[in-house]
């Protein structure tokens, strides 16, 4: 058998992660990849080297038992099922803000899909002039280039469309994930992730569109600042246990293009009927702060553009922008 080719160790590393049965044996990653058993064999053990912990039992096989807790292009890039998002990943230890980086990468040309993931930010934004707490080592912060076919006013879709991504990755993690108007994903009424999208545009067209997003990984209680504890909460404190986050970085971006292929393929009202199934406003009181003032009321619908319609003393208010506060429990 001719020396495996460049980049077959990423095969095998793929094939060990998508396997649906445990183990696998050695016979039907070398059948599949046209790999030797040596090959085969020499692939584990430099993985193992880099950190994966590849359990090899006789007459079973080989299963993925750990991957390395690295937010890196070497450990995303194998696990991702994508045509454009994610091909091209732009990993860095530290960044002011993955959406500063992703929105230059913009300006210079990036193509749709192009990501920024960084292990820590300085000065990670979220919306309305926030902050977003972003120590090291333990959630996901990344931002996704996008050159999406839409004029201006339609940009605003794809807010949504990310939302119903990373609350399907929370659930694919075993969390019990919902989204409150407009791209809030909570588990409870406490946050699991934020979304901050921005964009150029032409007059009649998008240029770019960056989508900023920061999901609560492995966040213990004591980990998140003194005045997040009562709001805020993460993947692991719900589901009991770590989650590897390159495992779920590579679905979120698989989950991601989903979306944005069904938006584009259905038109919108594909993602309002998924959004409408996975909200946590809908028939809730609400309190919204937007720029015109304050509305208080029932939130009733998502309407055909992705406002928000609040019913307030009898009037149905569409509101476009703002913060939703959910105001007693259900
Ligand atoms: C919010 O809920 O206010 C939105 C938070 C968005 C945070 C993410 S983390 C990755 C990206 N980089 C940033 O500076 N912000 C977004």
């Amino acid at each position: 058998m001719p020396e495996p080719a460049a980049g077959s160790e990423e095969l095998v590393l793929a094939f060990l992660a998508e396997a649906e049965e445990d183990f696998v044996s050695g016979e039907a990653i070398s059948d599949k990849l046209g790999l030797s058993r040596a090959a085969v064999w020499k692939h584990v053990r430099s993985l193992r080297a880099r950190g994966y912990r590849i359990d090899a039992v006789p007459a079973r096989g080989y299963r993925l038992a750990e991957i390395p807790d690295r937010l890196g292009a070497l450990e995303i890039k194998p696990l991702l099922n994508t045509h454009d998002v994610g091909q091209v990943l732009h990993c860095s230890e530290e960044l002011p803000s993955t959406s500063d980086l992703a929105k230059e990468l913009a300006e210079q040309g990036a193509a749709h899909g192009e990501v920024v993931v960084a292990e820590r930010q300085t000065a990670g934004r979220g919306r309305r002039g926030r902050a977003w707490s972003s120590p090291p080592g333990k959630n996901l912060y990344l931002s996704v280039v996008l050159r999406p076919q839409l004029p201006p006013q339609r940009a605003s879709e794809l807010t949504l469309v990310a939302a119903l991504a990373v609350c399907d990755a929370c659930r694919q993690a075993g969390v019990e994930a919902g989204i409150k108007w407009p791209n809030d994903v909570l588990a409870g009424d406490r946050k699991l992730a934020g979304i901050l999208t921005e964009l150029a545009a032409e007059p009649d067209a998008v240029q770019w569109v960056v989508v900023g997003i920061g999901v609560n990984l492995n966040t213990g209680r004591e980990d998140f600042p003194e005045e997040l504890r009562g709001v805020a909460t993460s993947v692991a404190l719900e589901r009991g246990q770590p989650v590897p986050r390159a495992l779920f970085a590579a679905a979120l971006l698989s989950l991601l293009e989903q979306w944005l292929d069904r938006h584009a393929d259905e038109g919108f009202e594909a993602v309002r009927r998924a959004w409408r199934e996975r909200s946590v406003t809908l028939g809730r009181e609400v309190r919204v702060e937007a720029d015109g003032g304050e509305v208080v009321g029932v939130a009733e619908d998502l309407d055909e553009t992705g406002a928000l319609q609040v019913r307030a003393a009898g009037r149905l208010v569409r509101v476009v922008a703002g913060d939703v506060r959910l105001l007693r429990p259900r």
